[in-house]
């Protein structure tokens, strides 16, 4: 599989990237598993959770997938949310909740609004140093390849005491390079050359057809920077594909209103900018997998293909912004 080399931390990465979000949450330890060792076989070597996610389960599912192979992926995960007692409790029924939420519309979208009423965020040096240690421990590993504030509002980027810590954590080898992944004006203000000293190698942004604005901003700019670019959700969680099935545009332009093809132009819209290192994308079923590999093997986008995109994107943005 191609390979490409992430901003000037000379890891290289497979254009797809498994994001560990489903992990140990609504998919099941034995099916992300399964996921995981798929898309592993098939040459993805990034995997990117966050200690949230799954409400921990997702490390800890990780790093017992890739303990005894663990030179061979690259791990990265976040800090920055906190979760409620009261959610800790409930990520104790996860087993009995799962099914609902699999089967019953509308509970998986009434599962994320809990999780994030019940969530607030902490970016104090102490607290990262503790986030650290413990995502270590439960990846079953010395070190983290990439470490993210997750999320992170303007303020804490400002804030010289916070990448002081990550500089230190550095040093001590606990991780390997600084990461940012947040809103994409926000990673915008770390692309400036005077943010170079806060040390952030690598961003993770949200770039897909329905983001067309953050494409627009942080790309040029990428061209000319050191910082590594991960795109992440070309399927927009679950919003893109819908919007364009049945659009009249597809007719137009000639295009197949097929469900796979169009995930896989939702991918190849994304890695067609050279400075996109890589796309994290949620797939546990073996179809997802499957699908969106083959995306990587289909070459470029046609110059119709190209058109109907950036028409579409367009539409819908400035749908969007009235
Ligand atoms: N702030 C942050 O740092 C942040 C925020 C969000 C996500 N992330 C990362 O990004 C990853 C992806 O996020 P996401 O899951 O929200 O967005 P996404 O990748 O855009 O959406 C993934 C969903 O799309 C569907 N899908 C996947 N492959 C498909 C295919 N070939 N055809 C049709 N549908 C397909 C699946 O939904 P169904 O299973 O329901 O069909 C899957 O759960 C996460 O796992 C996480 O690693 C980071």
């Amino acid at each position: 599989m191609e390979q490409r080399t992430l901003g000037s931390t000379g890891l290289t990465l497979a254009p797809l990237a498994f994001g560990c979000a489903p992990v140990g949450s609504i998919a099941s330890i034995r099916q992300s598993t399964k996921a995981m060792e798929k898309a592993f076989d098939l040459g993805i070597n990034l995997f990117d959770t966050a200690d949230m996610y799954g409400l921990g389960a997702s490390e800890k599912v990780l790093g017992q997938v890739f303990r005894s192979r663990r030179d061979r992926v690259i791990i990265t995960t976040k800090c920055g949310y906190v979760y409620s007692t009261k959610l800790k409790l409930v990520s104790k029924l996860k087993p009995l909740l799962r099914p609902l939420v699999k089967r019953i519309s509308g509970v998986k979208n009434a599962a994320a609004r809990t999780i994030k009423s019940e969530t607030n965020q902490n970016f104090e040096p102490q607290y990262i140093r503790e986030s650290v240690e413990s995502s270590l421990i439960k990846l079953g590993t010395d070190y983290i390849d990439i470490f993210f504030l997750h999320d992170p509002p303007r303020t804490i980027i400002e804030r010289d005491d916070v990448f002081q810590m990550l500089g230190t954590l550095r040093d001590q080898g606990k991780i390997r390079f600084i990461g940012v992944s947040g809103e994409w004006d926000v990673c915008l203000e770390l692309m400036r050359p005077e943010k170079s000293g806060l040390g952030v190698s690598v961003l993770q942004i949200e770039m897909n057809l329905l983001k067309q604005e953050a494409m627009d901003r942080i790309l040029p700019l990428a061209k000319d920077s050191p910082i590594g670019l991960i795109a992440r959700q070309p399927f927009g969680h679950g919003t893109v594909l819908p919007a364009l099935r049945g659009s009249d545009r597809l007719t137009r332009f000639k295009l197949q209103d097929d469900p796979r093809r169009l995930a896989q132009l939702a991918i190849r819209y994304v890695l067609q900018s050279p400075q996109i290192t890589s796309l994290v994308t949620s797939m546990i079923s073996p179809q997802h997998i499957g699908c969106n590999l083959e995306a990587l093997e289909m070459g470029p986008l046609s110059d119709t293909e190209q058109r109907f995109c950036r028409s579409w994107a367009d539409e819908a943005e400035s749908s969007n912004a009235s």
